[in-house]
């Protein structure tokens, strides 16, 4: 098989695993407001009703407001979320739709991420993952609460996979995502200060504690596997072609 040939089968694989990442947050369309698997008052007192209330009712509603008016009659309009933020980060005229996209696809991870039965640990090949990775679920979590905790100002700790499964923490500023730079985000930590100011006021540290007690694992497992790693089957794809 010559080099060519190779290349080719191997670029299309390596574009056929992006799409899968991407499938795997793109679960709402841009312009429509998340729906919560749980009532406002669910996730108490880790997270008060009022600020639930103000947090998806208000905040995330008024991204998503900016972003129709600032994508109307635009190619944008008619990309999935995570395009949107993938494109608009690399354009220096479109700061403020990457700001409000960004911030559409990190809420709607985020209140999807949570249930009033989270909490534990995860299980499965996530499990594995972040042993692999860590050494144990706990030195990850510490790993992951310190990050956010030293988070200068706004921002967001993900943590999020590449094309192989291997796993990473990362600390964003501001409505960063790391679906910038081809990491599919599994689990986000939300650091503004709307996130938590109204029960915490000045004690982020305290809100992060608590916000492991409401982590829907399932949830966070399963955008694992809907990457396609969970079964190595890109990476597998991959092999395959270098041994033929
Ligand atoms: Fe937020």
């Amino acid at each position: 098989m010559s080099i060519l040939i190779i290349l080719l089968i191997l670029s299309t694989a390596i574009e056929v695993c992006a799409e899968k990442q991407m499938k795997a947050v793109d679960t709402v369309p841009p312009l429509q407001l998340v729906e919560l698997p749980y009532e406002y008052n669910a996730l108490e007192p880790v997270i008060s009703e009022r600020t639930m209330q103000l947090h998806h009712g208000k905040h995330l509603q008024s991204y998503i407001d900016r972003l129709a008016r600032y994508i109307v009659n635009t190619p944008y309009s008619s990309m999935p979320i995570s395009q949107i933020v993938v494109m608009s980060d690399s354009s220096v005229y479109d700061q403020n739709i990457f700001d409000n996209a960004g911030q559409i696809l990190n809420h709607n991870l985020y209140f999807a991420q949570f249930s009033p039965r989270g909490g534990g640990e995860p299980q499965g090949v996530l499990a594995d993952a972040i042993i692999n990775r860590w050494g144990s679920f706990e030195i990850f979590k510490q790993a992951f609460t310190q990050s956010a905790t030293d988070l200068f100002g706004s921002g967001w700790v993900w943590l999020a996979c590449d094309e192989e499964g291997q796993l990473y923490i990362v600390a964003e500023p501001n409505a960063g995502n790391p679906v910038t730079y081809g990491l599919t985000p599994l689990l986000g930590m939300d650091v503004w200060e709307h996130a938590y100011y109204l029960d915490y006021q000045n004690r982020r540290n305290d809100h992060i504690d608590a916000i492991w007690n409401i982590i829907d694992w399932p949830e966070i497992e399963a955008r694992y596997e809907a990457t396609g790693v969970a079964e190595n089957s890109c990476q597998t794809a991959i092999e395959r072609m270098w041994e033929e």
